[in-house]
């Protein structure tokens, strides 16, 4: 007996900590480390709170506020993570209180949400953030939304989402950085360094989830949801870059995609989750599915029901159930009769909770409360929405010199259903973006340019439809002005999810508005805002300049004026291809090299795209000087320097972005046609000249990766492309 007793302290003093004179369970211990306290949490846990700990519920509010108590005592204590659709603290708070206090072990709930270009404080689009060509600025964004989500009660943000994207008739190419892998890992792990901060724990820092892990942006003609034909080599050298740039940088979560990838779903693939993320790679953190995407195995016929769905996504590496309820069904089963071990469990819900660890929600679990004013759209934040949307927008076309406007410009006709728009200009994903925050495009103009110019106004049509009554007025407001500036573009419903069009042009109503405005012989500028490359084949030819302002956030109508006025310079670049059509889809900047480089073109129009990935004018004119090499023979572990001069030959400040492109013209795998693998971005005072530097690191910026994911650095010529120059230089072995 007393040997029992003596047994029972020593175990006891495993358990747990002395911590003041209270002794606690070691996983409530902060001063233990992470993986013990883990161990220990795990080894407590029965199988229903572990089931629960890797499941995920929405809570949308409620609009009537006396049933709030009821939907908040809904939420069951023990479950894993809630997706929280409110932005109230205080709600949130009650919520945790019940996990913390009513559960067994108090383990605190994460709050996840799509913070996706800002949460109340909207930002560009992330396809326009990726325009701007400065990461830097992007990362203060997302640590600007990162506090304003943490003080709203968000842990996690479901958010960078990183899918290479080439087809524009898919609606979510705005919530990704365009179409080239390697941007997009650029942009990826500036985000994620913005949102995460130094470390999860710090009070502003949320955790970040990558999506859609992997290939969605492939989806089969632009449909939303289909299947996705991705060969193991262009899975490697394209749709998985960013994501493992983006695990290297710490990113703490992934979702995995709705998408059929060669016949074996993205949630269901053992080789993506588990061999690759999780072995390859090394990510600790966990997988949870999107929205449905468990179920939803069914329909893509991997999976007879439910219960195998649920299997198959567990067995593959999803470690936590988003809003299927499928895991809470089948997994008690599943382990009854085996098909799922209690190791395999035990590793989900290991990863989940290592997250909430790092996050420091078991000792903070609950929102700091600050008033309203000191959260949401503070100076600093609108400050970055204004630069973000002035270096993201992108001079499309100024020809004859149109823009900047000039002082006789004193009458200005802004024209089209955009110009008071405060809601469409916002873009997809605003969920808590308030419309008195957002400045129109007429505001703007009215701030920046209002005690200068005179501003006439007629909204000339609607975004899409027949009527055209309006038109009469617009070409009156038009003829008493010099100069129309024509705003047309998107409704914020047009992208984003589920919002795939099979043309990617205007409505006709808005090209006909541009038509007759142009019978009135005043010069015509077209301003854009979209949330997607568009179709402008008939409307190029009428315009005179084009600026294309994306979907800007919260600071757009000022920063347009701005650029327009030439108080701002535009030094936007496409991070994405304009094609000429929509049937030139695919066409994006790294196509591989066809047979017959000069047949095989369209019969019927230029085989070229509108306007070119890397694509954008500026008001000054920069001349490149002669591309300079360290050397023209290197071996594979020598760096080599590449540089080039870019000297400013006009009359207004400016800023250049160069791009730094390899080409491997004979090689074992064949490579597209030239790679963006650096890009460096300065002011230039007119008259004034800049360095810009490239330092190719041969492993880095040569090699490819084949289809098992491995680095090949072959020997042979090599090109770096910067500019119209093609410089050669040799790799030997
Ligand atoms: C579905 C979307 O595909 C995904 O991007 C989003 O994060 C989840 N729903 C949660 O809202």
């Amino acid at each position: 007996m007393r040997k029992v007793t003596f047994f029972m302290l020593f175990i006891l003093s495993f358990q747990f900590s002395i911590a003041g004179n209270k002794l606690k369970p070691i996983y409530k211990d902060s001063t233990v480390k992470i993986e013990r306290r883990i161990k220990d949490l795990v080894s407590k846990m029965n199988l229903d709170e572990k089931i629960k700990q890797i499941s995920q519920y929405p809570f949308y509010v409620d609009p009537y506020k006396n049933n709030v108590i009821d939907v908040v005592r809904k939420i069951l204590p023990e479950i894993g993570s809630v997706i929280y659709c409110s932005a109230d603290p205080l709600l949130r708070n009650e919520i945790q209180k019940n996990a913390v206090e009513k559960s067994r072990l108090g383990i605190p709930i994460l709050f996840g949400y799509d913070v996706i270009h800002g949460f109340r404080t909207v930002y560009p689009i992330s396809l326009a953030q990726a325009c701007s060509w400065n990461p830097d600025l992007v990362s203060k964004a997302c640590a600007m939304s990162a506090r304003e989500s943490r003080l709203s009660g968000i842990d996690w943000v479901f958010s960078p989402m990183i899918d290479v994207a080439r087809d524009p008739r898919w609606g979510r190419v705005a919530e990704g950085y365009g179409e080239d892998p390697y941007t997009n890992a650029v942009f990826g792990v500036a985000s994620v360094k913005g949102y995460q901060g130094k470390k999860l724990s710090d009070p502003y820092s949320v955790a970040t989830c990558l999506k859609h892990y992997v290939g969605y942006g492939e989806s089969e003609g632009g449909r939303d949801y289909h299947y996705t034909d991705i060969s193991r080599q262009s899975l490697w050298e394209t749709y998985m870059v960013p994501y493992e740039a983006c695990v290297k940088a710490g990113a703490a979560t992934l979702m995995s995609a709705f998408n059929d990838i060669s016949g074996i779903p993205a949630t269901a693939n053992y080789y993506t989750l588990t061999e690759v993320l999780k072995k390859r790679w090394k990510h600790d953190g966990f997988v949870i599915s999107d929205w449905n995407a468990i179920e939803q195995l069914v329909n893509q016929g991997v999976a007879a029901n439910r219960k195998e769905a649920g299997y198959k996504a567990f067995t593959s590496g999803v470690e936590m159930d988003m809003n299927d309820n499928v895991y809470i069904e089948n997994l008690p089963q599943l382990i009854a009769e085996k098909k799922v071990s209690m190791n395999q469990l035990n590793e989900a819900v290991s990863r989940v909770l290592r997250v909430k660890f790092r996050l420091g929600l078991f000792e903070h679990p609950y929102t700091t409360i600050v008033k309203e004013s000191d959260r949401y759209v503070l100076p600093e934040s609108k400050s970055i929405a204004r630069q973000l949307a002035r270096e993201s927008m992108v001079l499309l076309k100024n020809e004859n010199g149109t823009l900047p406007l000039k002082t006789s410009m004193a009458k200005i006709a802004l024209i089209g259903p955009l110009v008071k728009d405060k809601i469409d200009i916002q873009g997809s994903w605003a969920g808590h973006a308030r419309e008195v925050d957002v400045e129109s495009i007429y505001e703007g103009f009215q701030h920046i340019l209002g005690n200068e110019v005179t501003i006439n106004f007629a909204p000339g049509c609607d975004f899409e439809g027949y009527d055209q009554s309006g038109f009469a007025e617009a070409l009156s407001v038009a003829q008493q002005s010099d100069i129309v500036v024509v705003c047309l573009g998107e409704k914020r419903a047009w992208t984003g999810e589920n919002a795939s069009r099979s043309s990617i042009a205007l409505p006709a109503i808005q090209e006909q508005l541009v038509q007759e405005l142009k019978k009135t012989g005043k010069p015509i500028v077209l301003v854009l805002s979209n949330g997607r490359p568009l179709e402008l084949m008939r409307l190029e030819p009428i315009a005179d300049a084009i600026v294309e302002m994306w979907q800007p956030g919260i600071a757009g109508g000022s920063a347009l004026a701005e650029i327009l006025s030439g108080k701002v310079n535009p030094s936007g670049k496409l991070a994405m291809t304009f094609p000429l059509t929509t049937g030139q889809i695919p066409v994006y900047y790294n196509m591989r090299q066809s047979a017959r480089p000069t047949e095989g073109k369209y019969q019927d129009i230029s085989t070229e795209p509108l306007y070119p990935f890397g694509f954008g004018l500026s008001y000054t004119t920069f001349n490149y000087g002669k591309l300079k090499l360290s050397g023209t023979v290197l071996n594979k572990t020598q760096k080599l320097s590449a540089e080039i001069e870019v000297e400013n030959d006009g009359k207004m400040d400016g800023t250049e972005t160069v791009f730094w492109y390899i080409s491997d013209p004979s090689c074992t795998i064949t490579r597209p046609l030239k790679e963006l693998k650096h890009f460096e971005k300065k002011e230039i005072a007119p008259g004034q000249k800049a360095i810009y530097h490239f330092e190719i690191d041969p492993l880095r910026d040569l090699s490819y990766i084949n289809a098992s994911g491995d680095k090949i650095l072959e020997s042979g010529d090599y090109f770096i492309i910067v500019n119209n120059q093609k410089v050669k230089f040799e790799i030997k072995d």
